[in-house]
């Protein structure tokens, strides 16, 4: 282990004998995502593993996708379409998603509501696009 990822840590316990433990750090992972704006205005950022799609979004303030339920899929208004080549790893929409999808503007066979679209290492790249508007 590395020094940097290691972070030991001693203490007394009940009956007053010291030990030590090892405290590990991880780093976030970071997955690369691609937000093409209706206009054509491109924003790759990073989104931490774990985020959804639609989270990396607000959290730095991409134009385009509002989330007003605030990603309860509730609302349809963070709708996206995921590029062709990203199809297969995103995954399609459950029953929910789609059920909500029907009140979103413009849908097409890639539309996806990004807040179910959970960001993983396997997505680093991923392109989505916005629609001209959420409704
Ligand atoms: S944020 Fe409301 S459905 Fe995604």
């Amino acid at each position: 282990m590395s020094p940097a990822s290691c972070m030991c840590r001693s203490f007394a316990g009940p009956s007053g004998a010291a030990g030590s433990f090892h405290l590990r750090t991880r780093k976030s992972k970071m997955a690369k995502i691609t937000y093409i704006e209706h206009n054509g205005t491109e924003h790759t950022i990073d989104v931490e593993s774990g985020m959804t799609v639609m989270e990396g979004a607000i959290k730095n303030s991409i134009p385009g996708i509002d989330a007003d339920c605030g990603g309860a899929c509730a609302c349809a208004t963070c709708h996206v379409y995921v590029a062709d080549a990203w199809k297969e790893k995103v995954g399609a929409a459950e029953s929910m998603e789609e059920d909500m999808l029907d009140f979103a503007f413009d849908v097409r066979e890639n539309s996806r509501l990004s807040c179910q679209i959970k960001v993983t290492d396997d997505l680093d790249g991923l392109v989505v696009n916005l629609p001209e508007k959420q409704f």
